[in-house]
């Protein structure tokens, strides 16, 4: 029998991501290997040319990303619900100014005019709302005409309420587990970030992904499944199996 899930809200997510904030930053910063040998070439890529443009970073975190981008010359606007993290955000941008407004908000109800954004950037952020059609509702709405949405998540086909590698004796992986597919829903993640917090996220199947990207009007133009480059694997000697199932996956979706 499936055991029961506990009934875990937004709220409940956003205060492990504040209890874990310092624990982040100081783990997933520049030097992550996931940014620099896996995600970050590849949402760059699909983002193209944001030199002055109106680029929201929804769900920021500490800032990473909206900071790339204002170096690259684009008008960010960073948004984030954990208020610990926008917190360094914050700070970082009075050390450094680099023209970013962070603006303490839920992407699923932004608060924001319609039509103000060239481009959104949400770096493995949808599989962290529990209201995913209403984030989507929401990036369309911001979006002017022709602006694009390249989003990454936890690939939602190998991230379930029961999921995991199964391994040997020896701890090698011999395959990968998936069961409770269309069970949506909080999922009580392993302590990830740091060894005291589990974190929770929220399992989404493919369909509620791409066919709300759909239903809200967008038009889908790419959707990757991105493989480390081989400096990954020289960061992370370890990480054998990235190339075995896709951690992550990468949507580039355009309003018309
Ligand atoms: C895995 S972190 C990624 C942060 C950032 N995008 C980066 O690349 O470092 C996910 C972030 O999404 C934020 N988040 C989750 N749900 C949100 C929501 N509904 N509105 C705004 N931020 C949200 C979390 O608080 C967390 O900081």
């Amino acid at each position: 029998m499936p055991q029961a899930m506990p009934d875990y809200t937004q709220r409940d997510a956003t205060d492990r991501w504040n209890a874990v904030a310092e624990a982040w930053a100081i783990r997933y910063g520049a030097n992550d290997a996931n940014r620099r040998f896996l995600l970050d070439p590849v949402l760059l890529n699909l983002l193209g040319a944001v030199t002055r443009k109106r680029v929201l970073d929804a769900g920021c975190g500490e800032g990473y990303f909206a900071r790339r981008l204002a170096q690259m010359g684009a008008q960010v606007t960073g948004m984030e619900l954990a208020e610990r993290m926008l917190q360094r955000a914050v700070q970082q941008e009075e050390r450094q100014p680099l023209g970013i407004a962070y603006l303490h908000g839920d992407i699923t109800a932004m608060g924001l005019c319609s039509e103000s954004f060239q481009a959104i950037v949400s770096n493995v952020v949808l599989v962290d709302v529990q209201d995913l059609a209403g984030a989507l509702q929401e990036f369309f709405r911001v979006l002017q005409p022709g602006g694009v949405l390249v989003c990454s998540t936890i690939h939602p086909c190998f991230f379930t309420r029961d999921s995991g590698w199964v391994k040997d004796e020896q701890g090698r992986a011999l395959h990968f587990r998936i069961d409770r597919y269309f069970e949506r829903g909080a999922v009580e993640d392993v302590p990830w970030v740091d060894r005291s917090t589990p974190m929770i996220a929220f399992h989404h199947t493919l369909e509620d992904l791409v066919d709300g990207l759909l239903n809200c009007g967008f038009v889908l133009q790419r959707l990757l499944e991105p493989l480390p480059q081989p400096e990954y694997y020289q960061a992370r000697p370890n990480d054998f199996n990235y190339d075995r199932i896709p951690n992550f996956l990468v949507i580039k979706a355009q309003k018309p």
